[in-house]
Parts: structure tokens; sequence; C-alpha cells
């Protein structure tokens, strides 16, 4: 094929920033870019292994099968699947979505239901709809890094509620809106990943499921669940989503297809009542008319076929065992004063390390190593918090390369421990932490965090 001649843009020079920056919108001043998505350039060199991203292993998911669907869908809907379609998505995909959430449960009115272009246009979207400058919006700590950005760009004030090993702190979330209530001020809306949270991999237990639910419905409160993991559980008992105790008054549901089939499909959805969804549907046209009517009819002949429960059984099987794998090789490699989560379910496992590391510097390290991972602070709005965790991502590679990954970046750690120890060492009697002989295990991880911790024994 012929090469199409394109200009390559030299790098902008600060003239050309001068040139552009009265015209942008105040928004964009705090605006923050998603970690992630900056991580994604440098782990695209083959070279690098990526516990970073929050990569499903679409490897495993079979061509033949892609292969076959697709076809069908050239040969009956050709001009439908290149066609425009509803805002709120084909009735096929939302029958598609109330099967999803049967399988943990619910059980939404159809009519209640939008497909949007991945989970992520529909956290943007509530935003769009609930919030204005300045408003207050609650949420886990740490929190999904990828919503970050978003209460960033709608310039939202967001509060941050610990969590420890059973989620968010509900006492907590109640003293921080007794707090609000005496400012005269109510948030939005809580958001909160129930389920083997990302990134800390924990689960919000069923007590306080039912103390949070009961919350907003007395206090008229909205809460955004985002569940994109509920179904990816390879150990303990399955609990209720929030948008089943509450019945969908008062909680906002997220989902996506990225998990559980492709994210490249860039499928989910949100649930909301009437009144909300009205305005969402408006946001959505504005934002891009409509999703994706092509990858919309890959999933109604996915699901057709009635094999879309068994592939996450084949999911589940996959990264149960790698979850054991990254588990077993930070219980080798990383440090004794390390901690970290044993996620029961999803992608991710979030370990803490001496204060005296910050996983941003450490980042530095383990890029020239060719291992990457997500620096803790990214999960936090106050990018000074988090500093001295990281988010480890066990499904989007292989055992091997869990167990090279992790080594590697123990081996970084211990290059870090050991100038801390060299340097307390040689800083002499007064310093404190430089108290001669003091050893780097008696250095108190981040006291500020109540997560991680670490379960002795592996869950299952
Ligand atoms: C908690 C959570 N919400 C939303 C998303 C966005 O997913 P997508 O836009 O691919 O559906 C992710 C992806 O990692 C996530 O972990």
């Amino acid at each position: 094929m012929e090469e199409t001649p394109h200009r390559r843009r030299a790098h902008t020079r600060s003239s050309d920033l001068a040139r552009y920056a009265g015209l942008f919108a105040a928004r964009t001043g705090v605006m923050r870019s998603s970690a992630m998505r900056d991580l994604m350039a440098v782990t695209a060199r083959p070279e690098v292994i990526s516990l970073a991203g929050g990569l499903p292993d679409t490897s495993t998911f079979p061509a033949a099968t892609f292969a076959a669907q697709m076809t069908r869908i050239a040969q009956e809907s050709t001009a439908e699947a290149l066609q425009y379609g509803p805002t709120e998505g084909f009735a096929e995909t939302v029958d598609c979505i109330i099967e999803v959430m049967g399988a943990e449960g619910m059980l939404p009115d159809p009519d209640d239901v939008i497909v949007t272009t991945g989970g992520q246009q529909a956290i943007d979207l509530i935003c769009k709809t609930l919030v204005d400058p300045g408003d207050v919006v609650v949420c886990e700590a740490p929190t999904y890094p990828g919503a970050v950005p978003v209460f960033c760009s709608y310039q939202a004030e967001t509060i941050q509620i610990d969590c420890d090993e059973d989620g968010m702190r509900i006492e907590d979330l109640e003293a921080v809106l007794a707090r609000l209530d005496g400012e005269g001020r109510r948030p939005k809306f809580v958001y909160s990943v129930p389920s083997f949270q990302n990134p800390a991999g924990v689960t919000m237990s069923l007590e306080r499921r039912r103390r949070l639910v009961e919350l907003a419905r007395r206090r008229e409160l909205l809460v955004v669940e985002d569940n994109p993991y509920g179904l990816l559980r390879f150990g303990g008992e399955p609990l209720p989503p929030l948008y089943q105790l509450d019945g969908g008054d008062f909680v906002i549901y997220v989902g996506t297809f990225s998990k559980i089939l492709s994210p490249g499909i860039r499928l989910g959805w949100a649930v909301a009542p009437p009144p909300v969804m009205e305005k969402i549907v408006l946001g959505k046209q504005a934002s891009d008319l409509c999703t994706s009517t092509l990858t919309q009819h890959f999933v109604r002949e996915y699901f057709s076929e009635r094999r879309w429960q068994e592939y996450i059984a084949d999911l589940i099987g996959i990264y149960r065992g790698r979850r054991d794998t990254m588990v077993a090789a930070l219980r080798e490699h990383f440090p004794a004063e390390a901690t970290w989560t044993e996620p029961e379910g999803g992608l991710f496992i979030w370990a803490t390390l001496p204060e005296y590391i910050d996983t941003s510097d450490l980042l530095a390290k383990a890029l020239r190593e060719d291992v990457a991972f997500v620096p803790g602070q990214a999960a936090y709005v106050d990018e000074s918090r988090g500093r001295s965790s990281m988010r480890l991502n066990f499904s989007g590679v292989g055992d091997e390369e869990i167990r090279e990954g992790v080594r590697r970046i123990g081996r970084v750690i211990a290059e870090q421990v050991d100038l801390y120890k060299a340097l307390t060492v040689a800083k002499g009697p007064e310093g404190s932490p430089g108290t001669p002989g003091r050893e780097a295990e008696d250095v108190p991880v981040d006291e500020g965090a109540v997560l991680p911790f670490r379960k002795k024994e592996s869950t299952g």
C-alpha cells in the first residue's frame, strides 16, 4: 500500500502554549491525566512487564467464536451494524445487560438502562448530570484511578473516605456527612466500587452495604455503585450489590462488559431512576449521540450463544491462579515490612511499602528494569496521599511474567531499603529515624493509611 503523506509536528514550544493558554476553559486548570493512560505509552514496549494496566486477559477469548459472530453480523445485519443507533442503546443490548445484572440478583427496569461507551463514560455522564463546580463528591480512599480525572474535570470538591479490609468505613462517612450538615452542604453522590475494588482489591462487607443503603435512603443521598468486578469472584460468598439492597431508588448503578467480555468493544451501562436517566440521555446525546452499534451487535450475537457465563468461569479460574502466583511472589520478593491485600476476586492487589519509599520515584527505577505498576498516588485526589503504595494487576499477564515482574520490583525496593539503612546509620545518633542500629524493619508503614493490611493466611 502506498504510504499516506503526513506532517510530524515539532515539539510544543512555550510560545505555542502562550498562544492557546488564554483560550482554555477554567476546568482545564484542574484536569488531571489518568495515570494508567500515561503508563500505557511506556508499557506498550514489548520488553516491559506491565503489572500497571487493568487489562483482562483477552487472549483467552476464542478467535473462532469472534470470527463466526462477526461473519454472522456481516451476513445478516451489515446495514444496521454500520448505522447510527438510539442514544439509549438497542433493546437487545439492554436485554443482555438485564441478564448480566440478573446473575447478581438485580432486576432493573429496562427503561432505566442506558448503554454507554464503557463504564468510564457512565461515570462521566453521571458527573455531567449532577456536578457543578465546587459540589462535593464523596468516594473511597483509595479510589478508582480513572474516576479521579473525571471528578477533577467537573471541578468537584472530592472527599475521600478511608477503606479497610471491609471496604469504605461507613462511620467515617457518617462523620463527614455530619460535618457537611454543619456547613449546610450535601454531597451530590457517594461513589463506591464495593466489590473487589479497583485499586485496593477489598470488598465491602454485607453489614456496611446495608448501612450505606440505609443511610442513603434516610438522607435521600445518591450512591453511585460501580461494579465491573462483582461476577469475577474466586473466593468467599457472593454479596448483594448495593443496587439490589436499595431497589434502584437512591443507587445509580454502573456496569461494563469490559472485564467479563472485552474492553475493546467499549460497552458499559448506567441504571438510574427516570428523572436522572432523562438528563443522562441528554448528556450522552451531546457527547457521542450513541454507543457503537457494531459492538452492540457483537454483544447480541455473543449472548445468543448462551455461553457467556462459561467464559466468566474460565476467567475466574485463570485469575485465581494468577492471584495466588502474585501473592506467593510478593511473599518471596517484597521486604518484611511491606503489606498487601489478598483479594477474593477482581484484578488488583494493593501493596504498601515503608513510608520512606515513594512509589512514583520507585516507578522510574522500575521502568529502567522494564517493569511497571501504578503508583498509589493516582488513587487519591490529594496527591500527597498514597505515596508509599502501589497497585499491582494480576490478570493481564501470565504466571511467569507475574513472578519475574514482582521479582524485579522487589529488587528495586531492596536497593531503596539498603540506601535508607545506609543513610540512617550514617546520619548518626541524633537523627530520628537515624539512630544507629535502628533497623529499617522498625520503620512504620504509612500511619495515615488504613489500607493496606496483610492477611497472614491466603484466602481463596
Ligand atoms: C472501577 C472501574 N470503573 C470503571 C472502569 C472503566 O471501564 P470501562 O470504561 O472499560 O467499562 C474500570 C476499568 O478499569 C474500573 O476499574
